[in-house]
């Protein structure tokens, strides 16, 4: 989708916004797929009620993308604009064992931060890819730790209110995989309550941690981490590789022969062949298993 309206760029313009025109989504995700759009990097938070307003005005259909870590999104001409908070480095202050970060930060370089002023809990946390936003709205989490246990404030643009609110920790859900955030809100600043550590000790958590996923998770191929969540009680990875399932293919799309709950992308996959090899191992699984694998990572279909 393009903005070819002269008076909306000038007021987007006046907003502070910059709008880079068709930029190929391909290259922000970590699968390396999706088309082309146009797109809004916001950069003061307090503008984004009234960026939203004008886009809906206009009668533009939009959507926040984050780290691109987690998302499948569709190919061609896309029918929507992409919005995007730019990074800011290193977006994280710390007062205490109180740590305000920017939801636009690093995931990893916050954990490292923290960590380098003795602030623990997260070591587990370190090596999930992507943005601390992304990590909030879904509760990331890995090796016995989530990021919704240590979260105490948030700051977010509600959809429902059309403003930016902010809500006590004690007031959001955080689950497996999945918090009470609407799909349309957008997550803006965190602060967590991290408990002390010497730095050492974290470091060493953390290289146990990487060890681990080094040893089963394949790190230095195109992918958007675990497809589907674990079903309660059951490890998805484990029921598709005991299917004899990894390296099955739909073009350029595979599952990994290292961890079966990783789809990559291993030349040029399209968002077609990975929903095809998506359903492919949904149907297997069920077949055999009696079991419906839930995706874990967010199709953004045109
Ligand atoms: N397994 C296999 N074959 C495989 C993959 C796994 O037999 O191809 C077995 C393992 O041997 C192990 C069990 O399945 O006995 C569980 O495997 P693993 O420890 O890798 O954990 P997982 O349940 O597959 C989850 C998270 C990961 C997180 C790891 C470590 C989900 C969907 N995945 O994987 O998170 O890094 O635990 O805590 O919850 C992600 O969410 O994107 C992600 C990568």
């Amino acid at each position: 989708m393009r903005i070819n309206y002269n008076s909306l760029k000038e007021k987007l313009a006046a907003l502070g916004v910059e709008l880079r025109p068709g930029v190929s989504l391909a290259e922000h995700t970590s699968l390396a797929i999706g088309g082309t759009t146009d797109m809004l990097l916001i950069r003061r938070h307090e503008a984004i009620p009234e960026v939203m307003r004008l886009l809906d005005e206009a009668g533009i259909p939009h959507r926040f993308l984050g780290g691109g870590t987690n998302v499948l999104i569709d190919d061609g001409e896309l029918a929507w604009v992409v919005l995007h908070l730019p990074t800011v480095t290193p977006g994280v202050s710390v007062e205490g064992n109180s740590v305000w970060a920017d939801a636009s930060s690093d995931l990893g370089g916050m954990v490292t931060y923290c960590a380098k002023r003795d602030l623990g809990g997260m070591e587990g946390l370190i090596g999930v890819p992507g943005s601390v936003g992304g990590a909030l709205r879904m509760n990331a989490g890995a090796y016995g730790t989530q990021i919704g246990s240590y979260v105490r404030e948030v700051e977010v643009y509600r959809a429902a209110t059309r403003d930016i609110e902010t809500l006590r920790g004690d007031a959001i859900r955080f689950d497996y995989r999945h918090t009470s955030f609407g799909p349309d809100d957008v997550m803006l600043r965190v602060r967590l309550e991290l408990p002390s550590k010497p730095f050492k000790e974290i470091l060493a958590g953390i290289k146990v941690c990487n060890e681990k996923r080094r040893a089963s998770q394949p790190l230095n191929q195109k992918s958007a981490g675990c497809i589907f969540k674990n079903p309660p009680g059951a490890s998805a990875g484990r029921m598709i590789d005991e299917l004899g399932l990894k390296g099955l293919r739909s073009g350029d799309a595979m599952v990994s022969d290292r961890h079966a709950n990783f789809f990559v992308n291993t030349g040029s996959a399209s968002c077609a062949d990975m929903l095809k090899l998506i359903a492919d191992v949904r149907d297997l699984v069920q077949k055999s298993y009696g079991i419906e694998l839930e995706n874990e990572v967010i199709v953004w279909r045109n």
